[in-house]
């Protein structure tokens, strides 16, 4: 049998990426990932934050008593994607589980040459295992956030319609452009996603507005709704589509990922 394979669509490597706080970052890994899956996707997710709330989405109440997450993969030579991998009945994936070891390694992986991208190196083992790997970044611009958008081929920026929410984006989009030009030609942002959204509220229908008046296309068409059963999630290690499968909130990322999958048929 030929071995050319050269149809077959490449792995897009997500980064969900804002260095605000609290923005939706992890909510949306977790939950687009679980989207791609009910659709027969196979994902993996990386948790790129030394909180570790992306492990304990999956289900890891205790992610301080793993033996063996991504610290241990940036930073030791012989552990490998396939040694930390874990999987997530109640999302449905496969994931690389981190815990408050990974604040370390940003000083470890200062004296690396090649710094910004190891965790390109140690994917690249399991790329082919899957259709799309999301990486939740942490609440930073730091050398994890860089390792993230160097083996990224799309960022997916989650933006909270309230006051403050844009501050930061021009801060974010010159990181994400730097990157491009310096190491990464194939990065480009997918798309901002409006998250905890008070739809009912006019004040963030306003800055919804301006959102898309500054953004244009890159805002994608739909929002996620402010709804209490997010919070609720990681209690159950369900995403929102097992945990609440008919809420707005599972309808939203289930629209998030038919967007993802049908812009990647397009291309
Ligand atoms: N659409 C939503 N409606 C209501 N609450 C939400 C929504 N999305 C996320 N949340 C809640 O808001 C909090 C922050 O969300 P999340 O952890 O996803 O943000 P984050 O950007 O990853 O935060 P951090 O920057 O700390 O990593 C969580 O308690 C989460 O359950
Ligand atoms: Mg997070």
């Amino acid at each position: 049998m030929s071995s050319n394979n050269h149809s077959a669509p490449e792995v897009q490597v997500f980064a969900v990426a804002n260095q605000k706080g609290g923005v939706g970052k992890t909510t949306t890994a977790v939950n687009l990932g679980s989207a791609l899956a009910e659709r027969g996707a196979r994902v993996l997710c990386v948790d790129l934050d030394p909180q570790g709330h992306l492990t304990v989405n999956m289900g890891v109440a205790k992610p301080d008593e793993l033996r063996v997450t991504v610290y241990d993969m940036l930073c030791e030579h012989n552990v490998t994607a396939e040694d930390i991998r874990l999987h997530s009945p109640g999302v449905g994936v496969d994931f690389l589980p981190a815990n408050v070891e990974l604040a370390g390694a940003e000083l470890q992986l200062v004296t690396e040459i090649g710094r910004e991208s190891v965790l390109r190196e140690k994917l690249h083992p399991v790329m082919a295992d899957y259709d799309f790997i999301i990486i939740d970044c942490p609440p930073s611009l730091g050398l994890l956030a860089i390792n993230a958008l160097v083996v990224a081929t799309d960022v997916i920026i989650p933006l909270q319609c309230e006051y403050f929410g844009m501050k930061g984006m021009e801060q974010l989009q010159r990181t994400i452009e730097r990157v491009r030009t310096k190491l990464n030609p194939r990065l480009h942002i997918h798309g901002i996603l409006p998250t905890i959204h008070k739809g009912r509220t006019v004040h963030a229908n306003e800055v919804l507005r301006e959102v898309q008046a500054n953004f244009g296309n890159l805002v994608y068409p739909f929002q996620v709704g402010d709804s209490i059963r997010f919070a609720e999630c990681p209690l159950a290690g369900q995403s929102i589509l097992q945990y609440a499968k008919d809420s707005d909130g599972a309808t939203a990322y289930r629209q998030l990922a038919d967007f993802v999958l049908s812009s990647r048929e397009a291309n």
